[in-house]
């Protein structure tokens, strides 16, 4: 029974990944992107604001899923001192990009972020864009990288 809520879990988790560093993936490499040849900086902000919108809210909900559902299978696995060796950097990766998205979706967007960016893009829209996407690379990137170690690293690599 115990066994299987943790294959559960991992299902869960891996899933709520897919779905999560998939949208971020495609906001990244296609969506901003195509925005940017938007001319009209005004029609440019709106349509991120309305895509992002509804993203922003899938995105909270699998950042949940993914979280407690990683939670419970450390707790299963009793391994929670491999936060304490670096052969599980991976597991440091995993956590340190679930506590940067928690506190971005849950706390800087709805607090600052959103108003600060609609500021930055109404005042010089091309740069704020230019600014977006650099953060969106490197938050797949750290996401990209955390996933490649944790399939290796819990498939014994
Ligand atoms: C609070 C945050 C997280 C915790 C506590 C956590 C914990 C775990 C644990 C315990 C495992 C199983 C390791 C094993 O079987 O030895 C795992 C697997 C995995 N996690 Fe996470 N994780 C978290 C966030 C993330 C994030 C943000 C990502 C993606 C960027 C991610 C991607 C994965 C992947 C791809 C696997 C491998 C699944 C497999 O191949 O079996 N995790 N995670």
């Amino acid at each position: 029974m115990d066994n299987d809520l943790f294959v559960i879990a991992r299902a869960l988790h891996v899933t709520g990944v897919v779905i999560w560093i998939g949208g971020v993936s495609f906001v990244t490499t296609v969506l901003i992107p195509n925005l940017r040849k938007i001319s009209d900086p005004e029609n440019r902000l709106n349509a991120f604001e309305s895509i992002e919108r509804r993203f922003a809210m899938q995105a909270k909900f699998v950042t949940l899923v993914t979280g407690l559902s990683g939670f419970y299978m450390l707790h299963f696995l009793g391994a929670w001192e491999r936060y304490q060796y670096v052969q599980f950097w991976w597991l440091h990766l995993m956590t340190f990009v679930w506590i940067v998205f928690t506190i971005v979706l849950f706390v800087l967007e709805p607090l600052v972020l959103h108003r600060w960016f609609r500021k930055q893009a109404t005042k010089d829209s091309e740069n704020a864009f230019v600014w977006l996407h650099r953060m969106h690379k490197v938050l797949l990137t750290f996401s990209m990288l955390a996933i490649l170690g944790a399939v290796a690293g819990a498939h014994g690599f």
